[in-house]
């Protein structure tokens, strides 16, 4: 009776942590390069590794970030990602860097990261920048939104999974880095999403959803969302 007791509290002590850990895993080794993934089939978080004795000091570089992103898109802004597809080194770290060159009046547009916090900073111009909070509890309020205009060397951080934006309000370019807390943080582009996936939304939804008329959705669906 005792012994099994002990069997179910060890049990509940087992799984009682894990419940507050929602984060990329602690890497269990030095490293684990990831290896090129096109044979194998499942993935349950991250890649398989590189055998260590094939290791080489290139998996853990990435070149290139002192150039800027080509920013002639149709909003004006361009991120170029280092995470684990591009540096296989960073498999298992939970971490990545991203360089954001943005035109003037460019826009980083709403988005989401479902897998890190980002935090930011400004090398070059001026950012209007911001987050909003999930939705209230109390029926009553407002999502609130947390924004402030960033200058060179000014940093802010976006809490993991929350939308967020940066505009560039300057009359020259912008530049900025962040660092994101996890090796493939994914990104969900609101209005690519939305409007652009394939096969499209059926557009009474998103009338309904946006209450707006649904010309004004098929004018959306028409549009050639892309990704940045
Ligand atoms: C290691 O590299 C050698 C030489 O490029 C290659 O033949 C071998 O398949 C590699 N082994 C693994 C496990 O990747
Ligand atoms: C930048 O992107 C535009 C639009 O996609 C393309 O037409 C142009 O060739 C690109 N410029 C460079 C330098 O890659």
């Amino acid at each position: 009776m005792l012994a099994t007791r002990f069997a179910l509290f060890m049990a509940i002590m087992a799984v009682v942590p894990s419940l507050g850990y929602a984060s990329d895993p602690d890497p269990l080794q030095d490293f684990c390069v990831a290896v090129d993934d096109s044979k194998a089939a499942v993935f349950v978080n991250g890649k398989i590794c590189k055998n260590p004795k094939n290791v080489t000091a290139d998996d853990f570089f990435f070149s290139g970030l002192n150039r800027a992103g080509n920013i002639s898109s149709p909003v004006g802004s361009r991120v170029t990602q280092v995470f684990v597809n591009q540096m296989p080194g960073l498999n298992t770290q939970g971490i990545s860097l991203v360089r954001i060159d943005y035109a003037s009046n460019g826009l980083n547009p709403p988005h989401v990261h479902p897998r890190a916090s980002e935090i930011l900073f400004v090398q070059q111009g001026t950012l209007y920048v911001g987050f909003i909070t999930s939705n209230p509890q109390n029926p009553n309020r407002r999502n609130t939104l947390f924004a402030k205009i960033l200058h060179p060397g000014d940093v802010f951080v976006f809490p993991r999974g929350l939308i967020h934006f940066q505009y560039n309000v300057g009359k020259a370019n912008a530049v900025a880095f962040a660092s994101l807390n996890s090796q493939n943080p994914g990104v969900v582009t609101l209005a690519n999403a939305v409007f652009g996936s394939e096969p499209p939304v059926y557009p009474d939804v998103l009338a309904k959803a946006f209450q707006v008329d649904k010309k004004i959705i098929d004018h959306l669906q028409s549009l050639p969302w892309m990704q940045n």
